[in-house]
């Protein structure tokens, strides 16, 4: 029996190739993947959870912050305070210590602000004392304190570092903050919810001229995917969450602020909103997580050297800044 002229008409249905096959499943897949993280960025942030009193209330409870004096620890003490936290600023400055406080009591009287004066290079035992004298429930610590440079110049060949200098970026970026975290878990963990919030960086990926420091950042995510899997294991009510910071403006980081190099205060706001997200480690600034995009899409060799391109300008940048000053 001959088939209507209908069916005959009809454009043929032909199977796909297996490679079109395959295109369309990355494709599905690569778009899937993209929108699932995007929406980390619409979700509410969460920290209020680890400000509640134990009547039930809000407000109160202290959040420890480190390298508190600038940039974008300054904007995450500014931030909490906003969202009703009293703040310990954590620095090595007493006179900057001291002016920033006043300036966080002006700007948020409705907060207490309490400093402690600690040097992270190089790491004493004394962060043991620090549980001892906490004004009150620690539920928050934030673990900012670090950074490429510093007293010493960053974008360094990695046999040209001085033995103090190598020793010291580790120590800044990586043994302070676990050391830190190791004395205050017990303070953590008496309260019913608390936070250790790590600074990581884009770094972390292995960028060359900064060996030292992309490492030890490195270091801060494989110890937070460690701590985050512990203290769930332990039920002990310490979330914990890393976040990778792209370029931001900061006193350490001297760049003018643009689309993609947000001001400190701007980077602390985005990080803390994404408290909560339901990750370990979490791009907090949505445009950087967009460049970081990069890291997955392009081949490492490109990457690579583009990375030692920008980082050789940006020492020359530096050079020539310090020949002016
Ligand atoms: N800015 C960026 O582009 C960028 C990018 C990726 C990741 N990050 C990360 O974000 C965090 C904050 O960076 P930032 O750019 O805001 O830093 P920053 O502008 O250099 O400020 C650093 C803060 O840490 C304090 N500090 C520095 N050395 C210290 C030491 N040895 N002991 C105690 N306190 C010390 C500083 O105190 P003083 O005021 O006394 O100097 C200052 O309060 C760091 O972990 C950094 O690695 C930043």
């Amino acid at each position: 029996m001959a088939l209507p002229d209908w069916i005959q008409q009809a454009p043929k249905m032909t199977m796909p190739s297996p490679l079109a096959f395959i295109g369309l499943l990355t494709l599905t897949w690569g778009t899937f993947a993209f929108f699932r993280q995007a929406t980390v960025y619409l979700l509410p942030c969460k920290i209020q959870r680890y400000n509640s009193t134990d009547k039930g209330h809000t407000g109160g409870n202290w959040a420890l912050v480190t390298g508190a004096t600038d940039g974008i620890g300054f904007g995450f003490s500014q931030e909490l305070c906003a969202r009703g936290f009293n703040v310990i600023l954590m620095g090595r400055n007493e006179g900057k210590l001291q002016k920033r406080a006043a300036e966080l009591r002006q700007q948020f009287p409705s907060s207490k602000v309490d400093t402690i004066i600690m040097e992270a290079v190089p790491v004493s035992s004394t962060v043991d004392e620090i549980a001892n004298g906490l004004p009150g429930k620690l539920t928050v610590l934030i673990n900012n304190v670090g950074g490429a440079g510093g007293d010493w110049k960053p974008y360094l060949p990695f046999g040209e570092y001085k033995f103090e200098e190598a020793q010291a970026t580790i120590d800044k970026n990586a043994v302070f903050m676990a050391q830190l975290t190791r004395a205050l878990l017990p303070a953590l963990s008496r309260a019913e919810h608390s936070l250790v919030l790590n600074v990581s960086s884009m770094a972390s990926w292995g960028v060359p001229y900064i060996c030292m420091y992309a490492a030890s950042k490195g270091f801060v995510d494989s110890f937070t995917r460690a701590l985050q899997g512990e203290c769930a294991a332990e039920k002990n009510g310490v979330d914990v969450l890393g976040l990778r910071v792209g370029q931001t403006s900061t006193p350490g980081y001297n760049q003018p602020v643009s689309w993609f190099i947000p001001t400190a205060r701007v980077m602390a706001k985005a990080g803390l909103d994404r408290v909560g997200c339901g990750k370990t480690i979490v791009w907090g600034y949505f445009w950087h997580w967009l460049q970081g995009l990069s890291f997955y899409v392009l081949p490492r060799f490109v990457l690579v050297k583009a990375m030692a391109k920008k980082m050789m300008a940006l020492k020359k940048e530096e050079e020539a800044k310090s020949k002016r000053s």
